[in-house]
């Protein structure tokens, strides 16, 4: 007999750089960083000090503050094609807002995405995240999987599902739905594939059989933005009409964006009346999440990046080695 339990939760009293100190006074090396968001690890100084400058001056507002045109600027300077960019609460929001925007632009309702991909909870970008191999069908035209008891039928019809790095496949199912298809939605190392690299060759395809048929590239970025100075599209290739970012952009605060091309964009533009696209939220922008995403993303400039390239690496290289140790004892 088997007993399950969960793990026995570890209470977390603060975070210092790369570690956390429980309740018990216990050191942990924290390689999780809240699911990626601390970059520089707990309680930067720079963050903590815009922080605390910003909560005197106040912690929300219902107009645009300083430090939100100061992210944007940041984001788009260093973003290629991120002409414009609205900033929203989580990662999850953004890329709802990305898939609406998508399909306002083209009047299509369809979505493509990648088999197996998280973009967490927008019902359409959830379908497939799930798939297993009790699920996994006929290579060549991968079937939409149900993500949740109850969710609709409609919702499986309207996405099409692609296998990450199948360069044909892609080609194939991209031209033969290209009528209804708005947008393929592309995290471009998606994490619960393995965080396995995009061939370049799969990136060619679809952005080259998406162009041809008017079909937008979404870049889900939220997790994958901290692959380099410009973002991980740029470092594989990949030319977006849309981004999505989150996690690190906020500095560990909330914090979820969507941005591209200006005509894209426009879709949200209220200046001439109702716009094509209404989008707002209460806490968007908040100040606090522009003022500690700002402090962060400034730090991380090309001093910091080859530090955490070289980190990563060493951390890949050490752990690679441990497990193969282990394996050699198994055998
Ligand atoms: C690729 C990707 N997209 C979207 C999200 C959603 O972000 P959030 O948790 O901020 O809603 C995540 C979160 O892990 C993610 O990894």
């Amino acid at each position: 007999m088997t007993i399950e339990r969960d793990p026995e939760p570890i209470y977390i009293e603060r975070g210092a750089g790369s570690y956390v100190f429980d309740v018990d006074g216990r050191r942990f090396l924290d390689l999780n960083c809240n699911f990626t968001t601390l970059i520089h690890g707990h309680a930067f100084p720079p963050v903590v000090q815009a922080l605390s400058d910003q909560i005197q001056r106040g912690s929300c507002v219902a107009n645009p503050t300083k430090g939100e045109i100061e992210l944007a600027e940041l984001l788009c300077g260093r973003i290629p094609h991120l002409d414009r960019v609205r900033f929203v609460n989580t990662g999850t929001e953004a890329v709802l807002f990305a898939v609406k925007a998508a399909r306002a632009f083209t009047g299509r309702t369809k979505i493509a995405k990648i088999e197996g991909a998280y973009h967490v909870a927008y019902d359409w970008v959830e379908v497939s995240q799930a798939s297993a191999p009790s699920s996994w069908s006929d290579p060549a035209r991968p079937i939409s999987v149900r993500n949740y008891r109850g969710m609709p039928d409609s919702v499986l019809d309207e996405v099409v599902v692609i296998r990450f790095n199948d360069v044909e496949g892609a080609r194939q199912l991209l031209s033969a739905h290209a009528r209804d298809l708005a947008a393929i939605v592309l995290d471009p190392m998606p994490s619960r594939g393995g965080l396995i690299a995009p061939k370049p060759e799969f990136i060619a395809a679809v952005q080259e059989t998406a162009r041809n048929n008017g079909i937008l590239v979404i870049a889900d970025e939220v997790l994958n933005l901290r692959q380099g100075f410009q973002n991980a599209s740029a470092r594989h290739g990949l030319l977006p009409d849309v981004i999505t970012m989150g996690k690190i952009i906020g500095g560990g605060l909330p914090i979820g964006a969507v941005g591209g091309r200006a005509d894209v964009m426009k879709v949200f533009d209220a200046s001439a009346g109702r716009p094509l696209l209404p989008q707002r939220g209460t806490f968007s922008a908040n100040p606090l999440s522009m003022i500690a995403g700002l402090a962060s993303m400034r730090h991380l400039d090309h001093a910091a990046l080859p530090h955490l390239e070289s980190s990563g690496s060493l951390f890949e290289t050490r752990s690679a080695s441990s497990s193969k140790r282990r394996l050699s004892r198994c055998a």
